[in-house]
């Protein structure tokens, strides 16, 4: 097929269709010999998750004009591979015990073997990527700045750091860099010109500033079993969205116990309506962002993507 989708029913058949090739791409690529790795992962990928960042992608190259879903499966597979193995690694730091609903492999395999869990996760992608040679640019250059988003924030806690100025820092480095990388690499694959690939860009980057917002806010907001995963971390390490924006500089004084307190303080003031209010506005400038592309239902798709970005509650 070529050309773009413009039907509601066709866009959902070949949605449907890239997202059961994902799952078919992770699984098989990591089907490991050893036990432990390949319980661990089928452990964590078969918990689901809302695969928004193959999605991204998926849905992005159909915007741009693209028909093969099945040859861009395994760059989206590649995508989720790589979150997936960072979610794995961020819990044993973050001492996350539930991730999608489910006991973490940390809770369950101990700290090695999720750690190695992680590392499995993360070199699968090689071998998902090796096809798509030009491509590995964008990918690694994304997980590079997750590597350094993640240490950036442990330094900044540790060195009580944490500002407004340094959260942006952070998040654009360890969720945004993603979610563009999703964005260019779906924009790539459909052959779409400079100016739509940078527009893609900039759609990506702000919906995934957008993401990481609101994942801060209802971590302190949300309740551990509507999310699926530990909730109340940021607070405890002093870091996130409402720790950056709490009145008195940076949140680090605050990190008390209980954690509750601490919490109710946060949402008492309007720090949270603040920082709501700026996830809007990048999902806004995001959505500016697609004027470029021609109307069709992945383009709506794309817009109601960064909709439930700041509308969801898990
Ligand atoms: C969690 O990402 C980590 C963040 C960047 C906030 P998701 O909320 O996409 O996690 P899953 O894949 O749906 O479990
Ligand atoms: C993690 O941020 C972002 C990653 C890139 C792994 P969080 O620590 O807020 O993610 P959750 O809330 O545990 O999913
Ligand atoms: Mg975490
Ligand atoms: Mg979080």
């Amino acid at each position: 097929m070529t050309g773009i989708v413009t039907s509601p029913a066709k866009l959902s058949s070949h949605l449907d269709e890239g997202l059961v090739a994902v799952e078919r791409a992770m699984l098989e690529v990591t089907d490991s010999q050893v036990e432990v790795l390949r319980d661990a992962s089928r452990h964590i990928l078969s918990a689901g998750g809302k695969r928004i960042r193959p999605r991204l992608l998926l849905l992005t190259y159909l915007a741009l004009g693209g028909g093969d879903v099945t040859y861009v499966a395994k760059p989206a597979a590649a995508i989720e591979l790589m979150h997936t193995a960072s979610v794995v690694h961020d819990d044993i730091n973050d001492h996350g015990i539930l991730r999608r609903g489910r006991p973490s492999v940390n809770a369950i395999w101990g700290r090695t073997f999720a750690l190695l869990t992680g590392d499995f996760l993360f070199t699968a992608v090689y071998e998902l990527m090796a096809p798509y040679q030009h491509l590995n640019i964008d990918l690694a250059r994304a997980a590079t700045a997750l590597v350094e988003g993640e240490t950036l924030q442990a330094s900044a806690v540790k060195n009580n750091t944490f500002t407004r100025e340094v959260y942006m820092d952070i998040i654009a480095l360890k969720t945004a860099s993603l979610f563009r990388a999703a964005a260019v690499i779906g924009a790539k694959l459909a052959k779409a010109d400079q100016g739509k690939i940078n527009a893609l860009a900039e759609f990506g980057y702000n919906v995934g500033l957008a993401f990481q917002i609101i994942d801060d806010i209802l971590d302190i907001v949300a309740d551990e079993e509507s999310l699926g995963k530990t909730s109340g971390i940021d607070v405890r390490q002093g870091r996130g969205v409402a720790v950056a924006l709490a009145p008195n500089g940076n949140g680090n004084a605050q990190v008390i116990d209980p954690v509750e307190a601490i919490k109710r303080k946060m949402m008492e003031g309007d720090t949270i309506d603040k920082a709501r209010a700026q996830a809007t506005l990048l999902v806004n400038s995001a959505i500016a962002k697609l004027r470029e592309l021609p109307e069709s239902s992945a383009k709506s798709a794309l817009e109601e993507l960064a909709l439930m970005v700041i509308e969801r509650e898990t």
